[in-house]
């Protein structure tokens, strides 16, 4: 698929035909997703996949903090990608080496999500795996629930499958609105 197609044609899917993408996709997409760039190259992201039922079930009725259109999405998601990063690494530079004062680090880690998210979501599309990325989760219940390293935090949960519905596109601000040359 072309980049360009690619990145225009990639929606939010939020309804799942029956049965877990096979595990051999899944670890695909995370190896085109590792190839986000970061801060340093500090490569904070980590996720974390679950295919279990019962997990997932889990996931919508103590993760997304009572959100119900989560929730209802969740009811028939096949698979959740819990996408988590390293605290403390990205947004600085070794003291040793560099004597600055950098401001607001976490700013630069969820920067760093953030990239790894879009990646992984184009990943998976170019694989024909549709995803919708989560804001709206409980960031305390979810490491708990999934025993996640204390040295990491959430970021996002990307709900993830194969699509059994075409979104029509989601409206864009023009080009001329949000662009400026000096
Ligand atoms: C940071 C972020 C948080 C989001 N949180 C949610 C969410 O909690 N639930 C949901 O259904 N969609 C969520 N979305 C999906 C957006 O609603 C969607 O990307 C947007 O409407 C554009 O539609 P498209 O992805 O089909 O282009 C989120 C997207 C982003 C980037």
């Amino acid at each position: 698929m072309e980049a360009i197609e690619m990145i225009k044609e990639r929606r939010s899917v939020r309804k799942f035909k029956d049965g877990a993408v096979d595990r051999e996709t899944m670890t695909d997409i995370i190896d085109v997703a590792r190839w986000a760039p970061s801060w340093a190259n500090t490569q904070i992201a980590r996720y974390t996949l679950v295919d279990s039922p019962d997990v997932i079930k889990q996931l919508a009725t103590e993760g997304v903090k009572g959100f119900s259109y989560n929730m209802k999405t969740l009811e028939n998601a096949t698979g959740v990608c819990v996408l988590s990063h390293v605290k403390g690494k990205s947004g600085r530079l070794d003291p040793e080496k560099f004597d600055m004062e950098f401001a607001n680090p976490e700013v630069w880690e969820s920067f760093d999500a953030g990239i790894a998210c879009q990646t992984f979501c184009l990943a998976a599309h170019a694989k024909g795996v549709g995803t919708t990325i989560f804001g709206v989760i409980d960031k305390d219940t979810i490491p708990k629930l999934l025993n996640l390293p204390e040295e990491e935090t959430v970021s996002a949960l990307i709900v993830y499958g194969r699509p059994d519905e075409t979104p029509n596109p989601t409206p864009r601000m023009d080009t001329n609105e949000i662009l400026r040359f000096v």
